[in-house]
Parts: structure tokens; C-alpha cells; sequence
């Protein structure tokens, strides 16, 4: 992973506010460990975890410095060294309708210290990434937030919905009684030498997905330090094709019941399965494991096929939730990454506060779902239109929103009549978007 990025200096706009406000704004030192410890324990209490041990400081400073680590000081404070807000990003390779993968700006780590709180370090911040972003020719930039409610006003959509999974063991059967292939447990060094392959490849054919770093696959392991408790109970198996080639592996815990040994709880931490014997084969593996009443998966897609697999759905309760948010800042590059299916002419009348995406735009698909945007000024008399601010635009982008549900909420204009059926059969994606991990 290339990390010119990593060097990018602050942005102007924002060090002058918080300058205004007596604090001071730039790039974290990650060559020097206890400039990143600081940063990386402000980081920590901003979610409320617990102080960092040396180990986790150890394996963050090789696992994530080669992120842009942003912070933020008030150098009045009796501890000026750690920042009272963070910020970590990094050049992301999102997978986008068609197979196809679009760079865009991940940012995480966004913290302001509780004593700091709502004086608008956190605006500068994220307007400060933005900007930053397009500086550098990003057409887009993602997170995953703590709450649902901060990053709308910055021009970020819901894009990736995730779905919460508790599953009755009892009431979950399998329609199919075929079985294929092998299980076996493995130990975390073997995960995490054999899934990363495994994951690579159906990253590219999953809208939604990123590539997922070494110290996540560490971290879902159990290898990695800090939670004791994770690593102890984390069990992983992993599935093996006829040919004996893994094409799968589900990492799991099981908690007990002290009043009732047949009461075991099964939490899926992660599910990996590159094909739908693998998919299939591991989910029939832990709705088996003996002692257990309820299976729980959190992150799963919200078009899971395990409920078509169930001759009972209703064993399975799925909880949806936002995850992926995404923020387009070039509107022809974001548009031109990714693939539609079949020729249509659009015309998007855009608002933007941030003004990055601001203005009317005609996209126009042909018939291999290739696209050309150009920028207009007012639109042809025969087109499909709408009107909508970016932050539905980014929502829509994946194909895994429809525009009519987004037209019947007033979140988006029809400008002319069935413009909105026109963007769904154009947009859909083929494959829901889902995406596996928090960042
Ligand atoms: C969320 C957080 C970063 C906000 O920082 P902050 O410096 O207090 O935010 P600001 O003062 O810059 O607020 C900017 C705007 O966001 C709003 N806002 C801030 N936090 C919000 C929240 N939790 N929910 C809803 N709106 C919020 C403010 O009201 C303000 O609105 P306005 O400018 O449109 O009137 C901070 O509260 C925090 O660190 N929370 C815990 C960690 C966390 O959840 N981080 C986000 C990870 S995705």
C-alpha cells in the first residue's frame, strides 16, 4: 500500500479556525513511538476504552502508521502532548458495482476529548479531511461512524447497510441435507495466513467491500493484544473444498449459561465463505455446535442467503443498521467508476454546502454499463432528472438504496416524471452491498 498520502499536509482552512480557537492542528510524528502512544491514547479515550497497554501500543504503531494521523493540541493544557482530537486515514480501495474498485479517502480515529466537546474541533476536522481529500484527486471519502446523526451535515449518505443477526438453533433447519467439503479447526496464525487470500478473492465482486488490513485480520483473530477475554475464547474453523483448497472460515465464541449447560450462546465474529458450499457448510456448522440455543453475527450482509437455506425464517431476527458512509467529492470520477446496467441518460441537479459536488450533471450508460458525466448548464429537454443534495447521491452510488423510497421520504426530486425508475434500473447493484468490518 503506497503512502504518499500519509505526508499530506493539513489543511489551511481548518488550522486557521482552530488556530482562532488556541489550538494547534497538524500531523502526527508516527517514526516517533511516543508521539503516536500520545495520539493513539486520546485516540483510545475518545471511545472510551481503556488506557493502551504496551503491547497494543506496539502493535499499533506497526499495524496503522501508515496512516495520515492527524491530531489536534491545546498546548495550555498541563498535558499539551496528547491531542484533545485525532484523526487516522488513509487511501481505501472501495469495491463499486461491476467488479470494479474506486479509491477513496477512509477516515477514522475521529475523537474530540470530552472536555473539548462542541466548539467545532470535530467540523474542522472532517472538513478539514475533505478538503484535504479532493486536494489530493480523491473522488470520495467513507467511514463507519458510532452514531447515525453526525455525518449527514458533512455531505456523508448511508451507503452499506448491515444487518444483526440472532438466530433460534432450535428452529433453524437446513431445506438441503447435502454436505460437501471439510471442516477442521485451525489456530489464528493459520487464519491469518490463509484468510486474507481467501478474502481477496470475493473482494472485488462485493460492492462495498475494502481491503482489509493486517492488523484487523489479527485483530478478528484474537491475535492481536488487548482483549484478553476475545483471545481466549476465540475459535476458528475453516472450510476445505473436495480438492482441499480452504475456501472458508467462521471465527466464533461460545458463552455459557451457569444455571443451564444447554443454554450456550454462539457469537459469530466473523464468516468468510468464497463460494455457496463454503457459505452453506459453515453456517450449518455453527447452528450445530451442541449446547447452543442462540447463534448471534453481527456485520452480515442484509441479503443474506442463510434465510432462503432455513426451512424456518423466522428462526432469524435481522436488526439492519447503517454502516458504510460515503461522501462523493468528484461527482464525473465517482460516477465513471463504476458499472450500470444498460444504456440510460440522467440528469442529477446536485446541492452541495461543502460545494464540492455542487451543480447539474448528465450521466449517460450504454449498453455495456460503461458511463461518460459531463457538466452542464441547464439540462436536454428528454432526459430523466432529479434534484437532490450529495448526500443521496453518495447513498444511492452503491445500487444498494432505491431513489424511490428516497423520492417518498422528500429526500429527492423528481424534475421529471419516472425519473426515479429510470435511476433504479440503472443504479441497482447486482450484489448488495455489504462490507465485513468496521473501520
Ligand atoms: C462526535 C464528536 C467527534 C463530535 O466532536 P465535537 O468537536 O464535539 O463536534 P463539533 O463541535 O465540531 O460539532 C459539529 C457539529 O456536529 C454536531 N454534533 C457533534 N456531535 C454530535 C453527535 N454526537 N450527534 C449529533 N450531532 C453532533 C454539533 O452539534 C455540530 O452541529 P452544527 O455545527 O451543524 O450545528 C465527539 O463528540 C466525540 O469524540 N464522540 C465520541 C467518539 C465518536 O463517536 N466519534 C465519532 C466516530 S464515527
Amino acid at each position: 500500500m503506497t503512502n504518499d498520502f500519509a505526508k499530506h499536509p493539513v489543511d489551511e482552512t481548518s488550522t486557521d479556525s482552530l488556530v482562532a480557537s488556541g489550538l494547534r492542528y497538524g500531523l502526527v510524528d508516527t517514526s516517533d513511538r511516543d508521539s503516536f502512544e500520545a495520539w493513539l491514547q486520546a485516540d483510545y479515550r475518545g471511545f472510551h476504552g481503556p488506557t493502551a497497554s504496551k503491547e497494543q501500543v506496539d502493535s499499533q504503531f506497526t499495524g496503522v502508521t501508515y496512516r495520515r494521523t492527524v491530531g489536534v493540541w491545546d498546548d495550555s493544557l498541563v498535558t499539551p502532548d496528547v491531542p484533545v482530537a485525532t484523526t487516522s486515514s488513509w487511501t481505501e480501495q472501495l469495491t463499486v458495482p461491476g467488479d470494479r474498485t474506486i479509491e477513496a479517502w477512509a477516515i477514522s480515529s475521529v475523537t474530540v476529548s470530552p472536555t473539548h466537546r462542541r466548539r467545532g474541533i470535530a467540523r474542522s476536522l472532517i472538513e478539514g479531511e475533505l478538503r484535504s481529500a479532493a486536494a489530493m484527486g480523491l473522488p470520495m471519502a467513507i467511514l463507519t461512524v458510532s452514531e447515525s446523526t453526525i455525518y449527514g451535515r458533512f455531505g456523508f449518505g448511508p451507503a452499506v447497510f448491515a444487518a444483526d443477526l440472532s438466530i433460534d438453533t432450535q428452529r433453524a433447519q437446513f431445506r438441503s441435507t447435502q454436505r460437501r467439503g471439510k471442516l477442521q479447526p485451525v489456530s489464528s496464525t493459520e487464519f491469518v495466513e490463509e484468510a486474507p487470500t481467501v478474502f481477496e478473492r470475493i473482494r472485488t465482486s462485493t460492492p462495498g467491500q475494502i481491503k482489509i488490513w493486517p492488523l484487523r485480520w489479527d485483530q478478528i483473530s484474537g491475535k492481536a493484544p488487548g482483549d484478553d477475554d476475545y483471545t481466549k475464547k476465540t475459535r476458528i474453523v475453516r472450510y476445505d473444498d473436495d480438492g482441499g483448497t480452504p475456501r472458508g472460515f467462521v471465527v466464533y465464541r461460545v458463552a455459557g449459561d451457569e444455571l443451564d449447560f444447554t443454554n450456550h450462546k454462539l457469537t459469530v465474529d466473523y464468516l468468510l465463505a468464497e463460494n455457496p458450499e463454503a457459505y452453506e457448510a459453515l453456517w450449518r456448522y455453527v447452528l450445530e455446535v451442541d449446547l447452543v440455543r442462540e447463534v448471534k453475527a453481527g456485520l452480515r450482509s442484509v441479503d443474506e442467503p442463510l434465510l432462503w437455506q432455513l426451512s424456518d425464517r423466522r428462526a432469524i431476527t435481522a436488526t439492519p443498521v447503517d454502516h458504510l458512509w460515503l461522501r462523493i467529492l468528484d461527482v464525473p470520477a465517482a460516477l465513471t467508476a463504476r458499472r450500470y446496467s444498460g444504456p440510460s441518460r440522467i440528469g442529477f441537479d446536485i446541492s452541495d454546502a461543502l460545494e464540492f459536488a455542487q451543480g447539474r450533471f448528465v450521466l449517460e450508460t450504454d449498453e455495456t454499463g460503461n458511463a461518460h458525466v459531463s457538466k452542464v448548464e441547464d439540462f436536454p429537454a428528454d432526459i430523466a432528472a432529479v434534484a437532490l443534495s450529495i448526500n443521496e447521491l453518495s447513498s444511492l452510488y452503491l445500487g444498494g438504496v432505491t431513489v424511490n423510497s428516497l423520492v417518498a421520504a422528500h429526500r429527492v426530486q423528481e424534475l421529471t416524471e419516472g425519473a426515479g425508475d429510470i435511476i433504479d434500473r440503472a443504479f441497482r447493484s447486482a450484489m448488495t452491498p455489504w462490507l465485513s468490518v468496521w473501520f
